[in-house]
């Protein structure tokens, strides 16, 4: 069973999604523990609710970067971690913990990138006046969300969008795909080729997977 470390800032409705996919066994895994850089974030709330150990690690006490990565390694380590995966982590991955699970870290970012980078994308989306925004699972380098993609999900942006109600309906398919890439990690169906993540699945259907925003009328 693959051990899942997941780290989180804020609310955590990913962890979730993730915890939801494994008990309706949508996802052959264990998250053996949530690790938060904030105190009180509800993710915490959540892994004990669902009796996964909770560990708040403090970025001010450790004294720097790399001794704050240090001791979140040994936490993940002492859960026998494999798979490291950022739901809602709001801090930029170091080398320490990149050294520490080499190609095992994934993130979970709420826009098609290459596109819309780093903070506040939902905003930036509607404001460049896109036509489609989404979501994204990749792996981590040592860029800002510049990691090899998993997979991605495309939702419309509307005319009467605000950054609200855009995050919303990215953050439906958030929950879909992160337990999704999570789990074609664990069967073993991802292959790095350079950049490209090859994923060992049925082709889509290429029209029926085309998007088209605003719809041509029938
Ligand atoms: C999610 O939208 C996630 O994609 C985003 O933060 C939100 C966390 O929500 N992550 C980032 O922006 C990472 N740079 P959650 O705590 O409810 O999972």
């Amino acid at each position: 069973m693959l051990g899942v470390g997941v780290l989180a800032s804020g609310r955590g409705s990913n962890l979730q999604a993730i915890l939801d996919a494994i008990a309706a066994g949508r996802l052959s895994a264990a998250v053996r523990v949530v690790v938060s850089d904030v105190a009180d974030a509800y993710a915490l709330e959540r892994a004990r609710a669902a009796g996964v150990p909770a560990r708040f690690v403090d970025f001010k006490a450790a004294g720097g970067r790399e001794a704050f990565e240090g001791r979140i390694v040994e936490v993940l380590r002492e859960h026998a971690v494999e798979l490291v995966a950022l739901a809602g982590y709001m801090r930029v991955c170091g080398p320490v913990l990149l050294a520490a699970y080499p190609g095992r870290v994934v993130n979970i970012h709420p826009s098609l990138l290459p596109s819309f980078p780093g903070l506040h994308v939902q905003r930036a989306a509607i404001e460049h006046g896109a036509k489609f925004s989404g979501c994204t699972v990749h792996f981590v380098d040592a860029g800002v969300d510049t990691g090899p993609i998993i997979i991605q999900a495309v939702v419309p942006v509307l005319d009467g969008d605000t950054e609200e109600t855009l995050a919303a309906r990215i953050l439906r398919q958030e929950h879909r795909i992160f337990p999704r890439a999570i789990q074609l990690y664990a069967e073993g169906r991802l292959r790095a080729s350079g950049r490209r993540v090859l994923v060992d699945a049925p082709a889509p259907g290429l029209d029926a997977a085309a998007l088209i925003n605003p719809p041509i009328e029938a």
